[in-house]
């Protein structure tokens, strides 16, 4: 029997087909870019991106979603860098935020694309509050997270029955060392569930030894998801105590996701296959995942 397949449309026709409305000249429109991949923009994003006049776009949004802009329309890169890796100029927020409520006073249609969700770790509040003060009218179109998109990328589900019944979306910029952290360690450290780092490649072994410290055991599996979604994805599968060690040696950095819990062991049955290790220690084998109805056979 023969199949018949369906002629592939093109997401602009899909947006009319769909009733999408476009960017509206006055607005601002803050839109998630997804966590990497192109294909993983809301169709409302690539429809507000049809249409609009001004882009102002984050360092980690795909620069291919530019090639949906229409013709004349104006795309500023308003990176912030924190490498501080290339000469590119480092937008302040308030230089971001005056350029948004200026484009728009101007009659433009803008969107404000920002990688992932707006709303995740992403300022896309303050942005809106900005607007609002302004008297700028605004609409946030959620965007797929990499808080989220990152761990599944790496077949990482961050909740899973009878592994973990909650998430926890945690900043890992914030220097745990610090006097006033605003993190709760003690609490993270007891909570039964996933807890999944973002922006915490750099603080990872301060991260690890305060959940330690607060006693999270040391043999919790946990994974590290680097550009998920992208060609460039790496994964690596390892437990809180040897997290630090093993991203070290991994060479992977920044854009990453840190994953601690139980779901990370699913990883090593659902995710990519596992690349072979940079260095001479290896990572150690996945604890054993608690047996219930649901667990799923993680091998030794
Ligand atoms: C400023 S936060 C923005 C988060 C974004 N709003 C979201 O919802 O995904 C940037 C952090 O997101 C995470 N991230 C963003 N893209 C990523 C990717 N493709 N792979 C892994 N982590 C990513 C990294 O932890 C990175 O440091």
């Amino acid at each position: 029997m023969t199949r018949q397949t369906t002629p592939r449309r093109d997401p602009f026709d899909l947006a009319a087909r769909l009733g999408l409305d476009g960017a509206r000249p006055g607005w601002v429109h803050l839109v998630g870019a997804g966590p990497g991949d192109p294909g993983l923009l809301t169709l409302r994003g690539a429809a507000l991106l049809g249409s609009a006049d001004l882009v102002a776009y984050d360092r980690l949004a795909d620069p291919r979603l530019l090639d949906l802009l229409p013709t004349g329309a104006e795309a500023v890169r308003v990176g912030k860098n924190p490498d501080r890796s290339c000469r590119e100029r480092t937008w302040t927020q308030d230089e971001i935020t005056t350029l948004l409520v200026q484009a728009a006073r101007e009659g433009k249609a803008v969107v404000r694309l920002k990688g992932g969700d707006p709303f995740v770790f992403g300022r896309g509040g303050e942005e809106a509050l900005a607007c609002r003060e302004a008297g700028v009218p605004f609409e946030v179109v959620s965007g797929v997270s990499s808080a989220v998109a990152g761990p599944a990328a790496a077949g990482i589900p961050v909740t899973h029955r009878g592994l973990a019944t909650g998430v926890a979306f945690v900043t890992g910029h914030e220097d745990p060392a610090k006097p006033t952290s605003q993190v709760d360690w003690e609490s993270l450290a007891r909570f039964h569930g996933t807890l999944v780092f973002l922006m915490g490649v750099r603080n990872a072994p301060e991260i690890c030894s305060r959940l330690r410290e607060h006693g999270r055991d040391d043999a919790t599996p946990a994974a590290v998801v680097q550009w998920a979604t992208t060609p460039r994805q790496r994964v690596l599968h390892t437990t809180l105590a040897s997290l630090p060690d093993d991203l070290a040696g991994s060479g992977m950095g920044s854009p990453a996701t840190i994953v601690v819990g139980d779901v990370a062991a699913v990883g090593r049955l659902l995710g990519p296959p596992a690349e072979p290790a940079r260095r001479t220690t290896t990572t150690p084998a996945a604890p054993p995942v608690p047996t219930t109805v649901d667990a799923p056979k993680v091998p030794a």
